[in-house]
């Protein structure tokens, strides 16, 4: 969704600010636009990628300057929608990330008060709000725009002869980084990378004045002491290092993460933080709430949960969540969201804490929102995930989830020392389903030729089935359902033939009888039958069309190495079909808007 960017020191902006914009562009947008305070404030903006606007736009001579991508909200992708925008006077330059909910009454009023409006968003409310509050002290001025404002944002404000740059936020990331020199303003870590690994995280409410060589950020109208943190992230864990694509880099990266995340908790054997006072209490039951892919995360985390700690696990949506009557005060909640920011989730979990409840984030993303929501963060050790398909931010949250829950287990303590050596031996088991990629690759030749196809799974492995349907919808295109195995025959079969494959995942658990007689049922209707199974299983191939061999694992591990295998045939498949890979039409990296 929207990325902003800000930038004041001793060189020239515009160069700056389009190289932020770049690193910006994974978050998904339609349009771009730069304005740079030369000797007036010149903007250039357009319904373009930041490479054209780089092309097209004239050269400004300023060093300070701001940035944005745009992802349509208010108003449709075009120029004039596009950020930054204007006062009257042409002298106040805003850029924001987020909704104005009141910008219709705001708009209304401000145009009978005499200012001009040129485009149909929110945001253009800001930079006329400022002008009208404007008597020489910009700081005040933005102060009591904000003051009229309701909704959610992240802004900064540039104004023509002010040698600052202006920022708040309010339910939006927001972060400032600190350089020799020079400071930079952004809503996201990736689009400071290049230049400073020096950041401060900006709280809600929080109103920062940044020169060249000095920050100041005042909370509830008191200056308050900021306090610098080092990004972890480098520069290079961003970059393609020579991969095609972010999403096969990302995909590729997964028995290091596997690797990272664990070695984050598996250092002692005592867990490192104690879940929601589990240790002392026990808990009876438990809630999981996400969005997207990271639901389907969450829906694994059931099964895993169930398994080991014996307790009710209850899985919701976080959009639905959010509209249920009743939520019983003091729920124990885990919300899993790698961007930290779903506007969804982060409802969701407000809710919660309303009723007293205990909520635990597992995020991707140091000082996100979610982290100041949770009583408790669990980091996943993904480092930065560019691609908008959520890859190896999902296997990270299934390693915090299989730690979590066998820091905690019921289960013996022979189960428990095997599930961990096999824990252990999940980085080259990963590593051997990419080194099968070559084999994937053919089956995503054949599977590109189709229009719909179906993903089935039981057990653990239905999360799977969705997930892998999920992913090749998301990139390919395709149109592509996950089912439970057993479900098809309740209303799915009647519309299985010649033209619809279906890729099942055979586990070699309680559920293997189960599966082959789904198998048999839709090779009975002409269906191709593409099975996803651990190697040694001879007699299904004479059953279906292909199988896709993957390493033998525990059952409760088999999500791991089944969906890097789902990951590749989506990616392959959708390579094969020309699609922009890492930035699917119409999708945004961080959602956050409901
Ligand atoms: C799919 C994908 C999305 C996200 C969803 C939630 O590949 O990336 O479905 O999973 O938008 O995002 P987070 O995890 O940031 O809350």
């Amino acid at each position: 969704m929207c990325g902003i960017i800000g930038y004041i020191g001793d060189k020239q902006a515009q160069s700056i600010l389009l190289n932020c914009l770049r690193r910006l562009e994974y978050r998904g947008y339609d349009s771009c636009g730069i304005a740079v305070a030369a000797n007036a404030i010149e903007v250039y903006k357009d319904e373009v990628r930041v490479e054209a606007l780089g092309k097209a736009s004239p050269q400004f001579d300023g060093t300070v300057g701001i940035g944005h991508t745009r992802w349509a909200t208010h108003g449709e992708p075009s120029q004039a929608n596009a950020h930054p925008h204007l006062d009257c006077t042409g002298n106040i330059a805003v850029v924001h990330n987020g909704v104005i909910s009141n910008f219709q009454a705001l708009k209304q009023q401000l145009t009978s008060e005499g200012h001009n409006f040129v485009s149909e968003t929110d945001t253009e409310v800001i930079p006329h709000l400022i002008e009208k509050y404007y008597d020489g002290n910009l700081e005040k001025a933005v102060e009591a725009a904000l003051r009229d404002v309701e909704g959610s944002y992240a802004i900064i404000v540039l104004m023509k002869g002010e040698s600052k740059l202006i920022t708040a936020r309010k339910d939006s990331p927001l972060i400032i980084g600190v350089g020799d020199r020079e400071s930079f303003i952004a809503s996201d870590v990736p689009a400071i990378l290049d230049y400073t690994d020096r950041v401060i995280y900006l709280e809600d409410g929080d109103i920062g004045v940044v020169t060249q060589g000095n920050i100041k950020i005042r909370r509830d109208d008191k200056e308050v002491a900021w306090a610098e943190d080092k990004i972890l992230w480098s520069v290079e864990e961003a970059q393609k290092a020579g991969y095609e694509h972010f999403m096969l880099k990302e995909i590729h990266e997964q028995p290091k993460v596997i690797r990272n995340t664990l070695g984050e908790y598996t250092r002692d054997t005592e867990p490192v933080i104690d879940l929601a006072g589990m240790r002392d209490t026990g808990i009876a039951s438990m809630l999981m709430l996400a969005a997207g892919t990271s639901y389907n995360a969450a829906l694994i985390g059931k099964y895993i949960m169930e398994e080991l700690l014996r307790i009710p696990v209850r899985v919701e949506i976080a959009s639905e969540f959010n509209y249920y009557s009743y939520i019983p005060a003091r729920t124990v909640a885990i919300a899993i969201t790698q961007s930290g920011e779903t506007a969804d989730t982060l409802k969701a979990m407000k809710r919660l804490k309303e009723v007293r409840g205990r909520v635990i984030a597992i995020t991707n993303v140091v000082g996100s929102t979610a982290t100041r929501l949770a009583n408790q963060t669990v980091y996943t050790r993904a480092g930065p995930e560019i691609s908008v398909a959520a890859t190896k931010t999902f296997v990270a949250q299934l390693m915090v989830l299989y730690w979590l829950a066998m820091a905690y287990s019921k289960a013996d303590a022979r189960r428990l020392a095997a599930l961990l050596m096999e824990l252990r031996q999940l980085p080259s088991k990963v590593q051997q389903v990419l080194d099968n990629e070559a084999e994937i690759m053919e089956q995503a030749k054949y599977l590109a030729k189709y229009e719909n196809v179906f993903f089935i799974g039981r057990g653990i492995n239905y999360p799977v089935a969705l997930e892998g349907a999920l992913k090749l919808k998301e990139i390919s295109y395709i149109h592509a359902e996950g089912l439970a195995g057993g479900e098809i025959k309740h209303h799915t079969l009647a519309v299985l033939s010649h033209k619809t494959p279906v890729i099942a995942l055979l586990a070699r658990d309680n559920t293997y009888e189960a599966m082959l007689t789904n198998i048999k049922e839709i090779k009975a209707r002409g269906a191709p039958v593409i099975v996803v199974a651990e190697e040694g299983d001879g007699a299904i191939e004479e059953l279906v069309d292909s199988v896709i061999t993957l390493p033998r694992v525990d059952t409760l591990f088999s999500p791991v190495v089944n969906v890097v295998a789902l990951q590749l045939l989506a990616y392959y498949t959708a390579r094969e079909r020309g699609c922009s890979i890492d930035f699917p039409r119409n999708l945004a990296k961080s959602v956050t808007v409901e």
